[in-house]
């Protein structure tokens, strides 16, 4: 295809705005998918994903659409993935595309997700198509969601497209607009090949696999390649596109978007991002934008069963090969034995991770509670990495601690500005601006420490706003803070994988609140629990758990067979989550109730 017939584009849109749902009905309307074939939100492939609903790998996918011009388009249609965890693999997906669709639910308008799409997609110089979806809704404000876009975000919307994901109303527009206002790709045939990774994953038939947006030249199969930033150099054994089920082609050349396999094992060696050349002949510049995906958040993963902890291992290992951002190294704790600290991009990240690591293998885990990256100097100038604070060192050596922070936007209505200011501050966050984006939204502007972001943040924002606040995150930087390590300690031994790293202005009040926390979760024992909050070594507050009195079996004793094994079956169930530490039984709430402290 020529290059005036390609047309690259992504759908963008905060989440549950109908982006899948759009994507669907571009692929039912282009005749690419049959619709008795269509299975509900077609491009999300991951079990997970659906199940969630929620878009974790982007996914590259070619459309043929007879435009009423009557000539015919090569669509690529690049679906980026949809949370804030991700977006690096979202901006180098954009950077794939030459335009936009920016869809704004009618009933919704402008949230924060919308606002930050928009904003990469706008800093990737991309033709933006405002779509306005669900005006099937009674509840559909199209004239107010336009004001939004427009006094919001500056994107002219008087050519907004109104439609609906769910009735196909509109599509047939956007479609024409997208021939109309998104421009051709441009590039250079006949220079040497360049083309850019925006997704690899891996096949376990067919090793790594990238998606790829050339930008110059062409590749074929057969072709020797190198990607710079990695070095990697390699032979490709397929090129071809998405349909969305993988049509293998000739060549991809200037403009295409498709699939390359690599006939690489190892996922690390075709990063996001990263350039393709030839080997021979090739060029030395890579595209701009070329970013290594960095975790964020750690957390001890325990096998329950200690048995398990090799399975765990090749678990990790497997699950690493597909996501270069997962990093593990093996951790031991005291309480809780061999294991592993796993990084993450960010909580679901995190939360995807250890749902397939039981889902798909079968595991049973105890997560530790999250914590970030701190950065100790010690008093020497040595600066040491934290990733669990069972590592931190001693107080009387240490000059100073940093603590990451991130520039968070808050999309909320004005009558919530207080309530969001009460939960921020007491979060440790700084203001730093507010905006009118129309009468009905406010946009804050905070700075507020990782951990405080991770411990039930959104959640609570969302509660004390009724649910109408959307955030959205960046990583701004280290900065210095008076943190202290907090050991909680059973039966007067310091648990070390309870310990957490906390504010010293609120050591206090978590240390009471959480003994109060365990004091629930933890069940009764065979003989009496102290619990107790400390700081090196100086207890802050204390609770016990109270002896058991009777057999939980006793009454059942004589009586109906049925009720008693469904009473051993509770309490085995009950158990799964249970991990002996000395011995006492702790399930797994108890390392969650860190983050749920006020
Ligand atoms: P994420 O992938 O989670 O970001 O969501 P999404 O933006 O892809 O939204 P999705 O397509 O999953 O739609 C979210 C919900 O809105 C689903 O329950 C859809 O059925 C519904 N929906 C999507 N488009 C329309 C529409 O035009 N009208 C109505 N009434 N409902 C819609």
């Amino acid at each position: 295809t020529d290059l005036s017939h390609i047309r690259n584009f992504s759908i963008i849109a905060h989440i549950d705005h109908g982006k899948s749902t759009i994507s669907d009905r571009i692929l039912e309307m282009t005749g690419t998918v049959a619709k008795r074939d269509m299975q509900a939100q077609l491009l999300d492939s991951m079990d997970i994903e659906r199940e969630r609903g929620i878009t974790i790998k982007s996914q590259a996918v070619r459309v043929n659409y007879t435009a009423d011009d009557g000539e015919t388009y090569q669509f690529n249609l690049i679906d980026t993935p949809g949370h804030v965890d991700f977006t690096y693999e979202v901006s180098r997906s954009l950077a794939a595309c030459d335009g936009a669709v920016l869809v704004v639910d009618a009933t919704q308008g402008v949230e924060a997700q919308t606002v930050a799409n928009a904003m990469l997609a706008m800093n990737a110089n991309l033709e933006i198509i405002p779509f306005i979806n669900k005006i099937d809704l009674p509840a559909a404000e199209p004239e107010r969601v336009k004001g939004e876009i427009e006094d919001g975000l500056a994107i002219p919307a008087d050519d907004a497209v109104l439609g609906s994901g769910k009735t196909g109303d509109g599509i047939h527009e956007l479609l024409e607009a997208v021939v109309y206002n998104i421009p051709a790709p441009t590039g250079n045939t006949e220079a040497p090949l360049r083309a850019l990774i925006f997704d690899s994953y891996f096949d376990a038939y067919r090793g790594v696999v990238a998606l790829v947006r050339v930008v110059d030249g062409c590749m074929k199969k057969g072709d020797r390649i190198r990607m710079i930033a990695t070095k990697t150099e390699t032979q490709v054994e397929e090129v071809g596109a998405r349909h969305p089920q993988e049509t293998a082609l000739p060549s991809l050349s200037t403009g295409e978007v498709g699939y390359l396999v690599t006939g690489l094992k190892d996922v690390s060696q075709v990063k996001v991002g990263d350039t393709i050349t030839l080997a021979q002949g090739g060029v030395d510049e890579p595209l701009p934008g070329y970013r290594e995906a960095k975790p964020m958040v750690f957390t001890g993963l325990f096998p329950i069963e200690g048995d398990q902890y090799e399975p765990l291992k090749e678990a990790l290992e497997k699950l690493s090969l597909n996501d270069p951002a997962l990093v593990w190294e093996p951790e031991t704790s005291h309480a809780l034995g061999f294991g592993f600290r796993v990084g993450f991009l960010g909580l679901l990240h995190m939360e995807v991770i250890k749902e397939r690591l039981e889902r798909e293998f079968g595991l049973d885990l105890l997560a530790t509670a999250p914590s970030v990256e701190y950065h100790v100097y010690l008093k020497g100038g040595a600066m040491v990495s934290l990733h669990s604070p069972q590592e931190m060192p001693d107080p009387g050596s240490i000059e100073r601690v940093e603590e990451p922070y991130l520039k968070a936007k808050i999309l909320i209505p004005p009558d919530y500005v207080g309530a969001v200011m009460d939960l921020t501050v007491a979060r440790r966050g700084t203001f730093v601006t507010m905006n009118y984006l129309s009468q009905t939204t406010v946009e804050m502007l905070w700075e507020i420490p990782l951990s405080e972001l991770i411990m039930d943040f959104f959640d609570k924002l969302k509660s004390n706003t009724k649910g109408y606040a959307s955030l959205d995150y960046d990583f701004l930087g280290y900065k210095p803070s008076d943190l202290v390590k907090l050991d909680i300690l059973l039966s007067g031994k310091p648990i070390d994988a309870l310990s957490f790293i906390v504010h010293k202005d609120k050591a206090y009040d978590r240390g009471r609140v959480l003994c109060d926390k365990l004091k629930e979760i933890i069940p009764r024992q065979m003989f009496e629990v102290p619990i107790q909050a400390a700081i090196g070594g100086r207890v802050l507050a204390r609770q016990t758990v109270k002896a058991k009195r009777k057999d939980v079996l006793a009454k059942c004793y004589g009586g109906d067979i049925t009720r008693k094994r469904k009473l051993l079956e509770k309490q085995k169930a009950g158990k799964k989550r249970m991990k002996a530490i000395g011995n006492v039984e702790v399930p797994q709430e108890a390392f969650m109730a860190i983050l749920k402290v006020d």
